[in-house]
C-alpha cells in the first residue's frame, strides 16, 4: 500500500483512539500503522476501519523509522521519545503540553497559523483542546480588528481528562441516582451533578494550569505576546465537547453584521446567525467544526463582542487538529 509509516503513541486512550479513527475517516495515506501504549495494553487491539491492529508496548526500537508519529500519551512520554525520533527524521505531532511553549516548536491550528508549518520537520505541537476552539473562533475577528482583550469562561467535558474520567462520571451518576455515596478518584470532588472550577493544578496567582495554557497558547498562536486574556476553566458533567462563553474587545469598533459575515465564511466555523439559535455539546459531539452562536454586541466593553463557542474536544480539540497538521505536512 502506498503511503506513510504512521505510529500512534497512547493509542488505547481517548485521544489516541480518536486519532486512529480520524486517520481512517480522512483516508490519510498509510502503508504501515503501529500502535503503542503501556505494557498493560500490549496485545490488545484498536480498530482501524475493518482491521483490528495490535497494540505494542512503547519502545524506541519499535517506533523508529515512522514517517509520522502522533503522541497522545503523557508529557513525560513525549519528553523521553519525541526529540530522538524527530532528530532521526520522524515528524512528531505532539498532543501533550510538553513542547507547546518551546520557542523552537510551532504550535499550530491549521485554520489559524498554518503558515508556521512551512518547511517544518521535527516536532509540531497541537494546542490544548480549549485553546483550539477559541482561536478558530477568534481568528476572523482578529483579522477585522486587532484583539485587545479576551475574557473566556469554559464549560469542559470529562473526556478532556481521558477515558478514566468518562468512567468516573458514569459510575458516580449511577451511584448518586441509586442514593449511594460517591468517592471521587479522578477529580478532587464529585463530578456527577456538580460543577468544578478547577482544571489542572493551582498556581500561586490563583489561576489554574488549564487557564494559563489558554492564555499563553493563544498569545503564541496569534504571535501577540501582549494580548490581554483572562480565563476561568470549569469542569462540567458532560461527556463530550467543551463550551466557552467568550467576550472579546477589539481596537476598532466592529459592525455586528460584518462580524457575522466574517464568522460565517471562516474556515472550520459553523455559525448560528439568528438571535435565539445556538449549539449545545450534545449536538456538536462527533463533529469536526467549531460551532459559534449567540454572537452579540457586548454591553460591558467598548468595541466588545460576546459569543458562545462549542467544539468536540476529542476531535477538533485533539485528533482532527493533529491529523490536519499531518495532512498539511504530507502535502508540503
Ligand atoms: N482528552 C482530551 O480532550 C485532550 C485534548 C487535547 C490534548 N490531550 C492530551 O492528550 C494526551 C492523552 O490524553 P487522553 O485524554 O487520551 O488520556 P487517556 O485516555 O488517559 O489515555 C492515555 C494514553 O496514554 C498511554 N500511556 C500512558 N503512559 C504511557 C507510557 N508511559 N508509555 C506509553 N503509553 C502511555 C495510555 O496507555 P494505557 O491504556 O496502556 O494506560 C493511554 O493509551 C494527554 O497528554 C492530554 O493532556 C487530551
Amino acid at each position: 500500500m502506498a503511503g506513510y509509516k504512521v505510529a500512534v503513541v497512547g493509542a488505547t486512550g481517548a485521544v489516541g483512539r480518536t486519532v486512529v479513527r480520524v486517520l481512517r475517516e480522512r483516508e490519510f495515506p498509510i502503508s504501515e500503522l503501529r500502535l503503542f501504549a503501556t505494557s498493560r495494553s500490549a496485545g490488545s487491539t484498536v480498530q482501524y476501519g475493518d482491521v483490528q491492529v495490535e497494540v505494542m508496548e512503547m519502545k524506541m526500537g519499535d517506533i523508529a523509522g515512522a514517517d509520522f508519529a502522533f503522541f497522545c500519551a503523557t508529557g513525560d512520554v513525549s519528553k523521553e521519545f519525541a526529540p530522538g525520533l524527530a532528530s532521526s527524521g520522524t515528524v512528531v505531532i505532539d498532543k501533550s503540553s510538553f513542547f507547546r511553549m518551546s520557542p523552537s516548536v510551532p504550535l499550530v491550528v491549521p485554520e489559524v497559523n498554518r503558515h508556521q508549518l512551512a518547511g517544518q520537520r521535527g516536532i509540531v505541537a497541537s494546542p490544548n483542546c480549549s485553546t483550539i476552539q477559541l482561536v478558530v473562533a477568534m481568528k476572523p475577528i482578529h483579522e477585522m480588528s486587532r484583539i485587545k482583550r479576551l475574557v473566556v469562561s469554559s464549560y469542559q467535558s470529562v473526556s478532556g481528562t481521558g477515558l478514566d474520567a468518562i468512567e468516573e462520571l458514569i459510575s458516580q451518576s449511577k451511584t448518586s441516582l441509586d442514593g449511594g455515596i460517591v468517592s471521587p478518584r479522578v477529580y478532587p470532588r464529585q463530578i456527577a451533578f456538580n460543577v468544578l472550577p478547577h482544571i489542572d493544578s493551582f498556581d500561586p496567582s490563583g489561576y489554574t494550569g488549564e487557564e494559563m495554557k489558554m492564555v499563553n497558547e493563544t498569545r503564541k498562536i496569534f504571535d501577540e505576546p501582549g494580548m490581554r486574556i483572562t480565563a476561568t476553566t470549569v469542569r462540567v458533567p458532560v461527556i463530550h465537547c467543551h463550551s466557552e462563553a467568550v467576550t472579546v474587545e477589539t481596537e476598532a469598533p466592529l459592525d455586528l453584521d460584518g462580524v457575522l459575515d466574517s464568522l460565517g465564511s471562516a474556515a472550520g466555523v459553523v455559525l448560528a446567525r439568528e438571535p435565539g439559535s445556538y449549539h449545545t455539546a450534545v449536538e456538536c459531539s462527533g463533529r469536526d467544526e467549531v460551532f459559534v452562536s449567540r454572537v452579540r454586541k457586548d454591553l460591558a466593553f467598548d468595541n466588545g463582542i460576546s459569543m458562545w463557542v462549542v467544539a468536540d474536544n476529542l476531535r477538533k480539540g485533539a485528533a482532527t487538529n493533529a491529523v490536519q497538521i499531518a495532512e498539511c505536512l504530507a502535502g508540503s
